[in-house]
C-alpha cells in the first residue's frame, strides 16, 4: 500500500477492488456493472441496510419478500424499519403475478438459488420480473448470495445483467471465503447511486481498506477463481454425502431444490412440527433450522434447512443418524 491509501478513502470503496469486482461480476455472473457504480460494503447485510435507508428516504417503506425467505434477513430489514410483504415462492421461484398484486415499490429476490427452497427462478419468471419492474418503476433487489456454487451445470447469470436499470445487485464473500471478513458489494441503477453513496458515507466513511486491497489482489491473481473451483468440488462432495445419508437414514423424505449452494431443504410430511424437531435435534447437538420459521405469513408444508458447508462427509453421516433418531422420537408413525 502507498501512504495515501492509508488515509480516508473513497467511501464507496477502494478503486482497485471496484475495478476487479466489475470485471469478475461481468465474467462470472454476467452482470453489467462498471467500477464507478459499485459500492464496497461490509457484507450483504450493509448493502441491504443502505438500500433500506435509501428506499425510506424516497418514501418507500414496504418491500416484497420471498415466502419462505431468509429468517435472518427478515429481522435485519425489519430492524431497518422496512415493512415486509410476503410474496409466495413455488417450484419456479417468486410468483411474479402475486408480486404485482402486492403493489410494493421493491422486492428482494434470490433468483439463482432461492433461499431457502433451493429452486431457480424460471426463465419466464425472470422476464416477468423485469417486465414488472419496468412497468411499475419497482426496484428488484437481487441477493446473489451463493451463486458461485452450482454443481450440476453452470449457474444462471444474474437478473441484473438483463436489466441494470431496474436491479440493485448484492453479493459478498461470506459464502465463498468467510462471513467474518465482512466484505461485500452493491451495484444499483443510476438513479439510486447518489442516495446509496451518501448513505454509505454516513454509515462509516468507507469500510476497512486492507481487506479490500487484499481481495483485489486475490481477484487479479486468479487466486479467487482457483479457490472457488476447489471449494465447489469440496462442497459438492459434502452435499452428495448429505443427500446419500438422508436417503439411507430418512428414506421417503423429499429433498427440494437444485444441486447448488451450501444448504438444502428436506420436506417433512404434513402435520410434523418442524420447530419441535429442530429443538430436539438442537438438544442432540445439531444446528438446523425449521422451514416454518422462514415464513412471514405462516402455513405451508413443514421442513428442515440443513447446512453442509462446514462438515466433512463423515460428520454429515453421523449428523443424519442423529437427526433420524430425533425424527423417530417425534414422529413414530413414519
Ligand atoms: C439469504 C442470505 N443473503 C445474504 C447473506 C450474506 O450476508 P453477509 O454478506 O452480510 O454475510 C446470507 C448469509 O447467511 C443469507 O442467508
Amino acid at each position: 500500500m502507498r501512504d495515501g491509501e492509508l488515509d480516508y478513502g473513497t467511501p464507496t470503496g477502494a478503486g482497485r477492488l471496484r475495478v476487479e469486482l466489475a470485471g469478475y461480476l461481468g465474467r462470472v455472473r454476467a452482470a453489467r456493472v462498471d467500477a464507478s457504480g459499485i459500492v464496497v460494503t461490509t457484507g450483504a447485510a450493509q448493502g441491504f441496510a443502505l438500500l433500506a435507508g435509501a428506499l425510506r428516504d424516497a418514501g418507500a417503506s414496504t418491500v416484497g419478500f420471498e415466502e419462505p425467505g431468509s429468517y435472518g434477513l427478515r429481522g435485519h430489514m425489519e430492524g431497518h424499519h422496512v415493512r415486509l410483504v410476503p410474496v409466495p415462492v413455488d417450484a419456479d421461484g417468486l410468483d411474479v403475478a402475486a408480486l404485482d398484486r402486492a403493489g410494493v415499490p421493491a422486492v428482494i429476490v434470490t433468483p439463482a438459488h432461492q433461499f431457502p427452497t433451493g429452486v431457480v427462478l424460471a426463465p419466464a419468471r425472470r422476464a416477468a420480473l423485469v417486465e414488472w419492474a419496468r412497468r411499475t418503476g419497482g426496484l428488484i433487489i437481487e441477493d446473489d448470495y451463493d451463486a458461485e456454487f452450482r454443481y450440476d451445470r453452470d449457474p444462471v447469470g444474474c437478473v441484473q445483467g438483463l436489466a441494470p436499470d431496474a436491479v440493485a445487485y448484492i453479493g459478498s464473500v461470506s459464502k465463498a471465503l468467510a462471513p467474518a471478513l465482512r466484505l461485500g458489494w452493491l451495484a444499483v441503477p443510476d438513479k439510486w447511486r447518489a442516495a446509496v453513496a451518501a448513505r454509505k458515507e454516513w454509515a462509516d466513511l468507507g469500510g476497512p481498506v486492507l481487506e479490500q486491497l487484499a481481495f483485489a489482489e486475490l481477484l487479479a491473481s486468479g487466486g479467487y477463481d482457483r479457490h472457488l473451483r476447489r471449494a465447489r468440488l469440496e462442497h459438492r462432495r459434502r452435499r452428495d454425502a448429505l443427500v446419500a445419508a438422508l436417503r439411507r437414514h430418512l428414506p421417503g423424505l423429499r429433498i427440494s431444490g437444485v444441486a447448488a449452494g451450501l444448504h438444502l431443504v428436506v420436506e417433512l410430511p404434513a402435520g410434523v412440527d418442524d420447530e419441535a424437531l429442530a429443538e430436539r435435534a438442537l438438544a442432540a447437538g445439531l444446528g438446523l433450522l425449521p422451514l416454518s420459521r422462514m415464513r412471514l405469513a405462516g402455513g405451508g408444508p413443514p421442513g428442515l434447512v440443513l447446512g453442509y458447508a462446514a462438515n466433512p462427509p463423515g460428520e454429515l453421516e453421523s449428523a443424519v443418524q442423529t437427526l433420524a433418531s430425533s425424527y423417530g422420537a417425534i414422529h413414530p408413525a413414519r
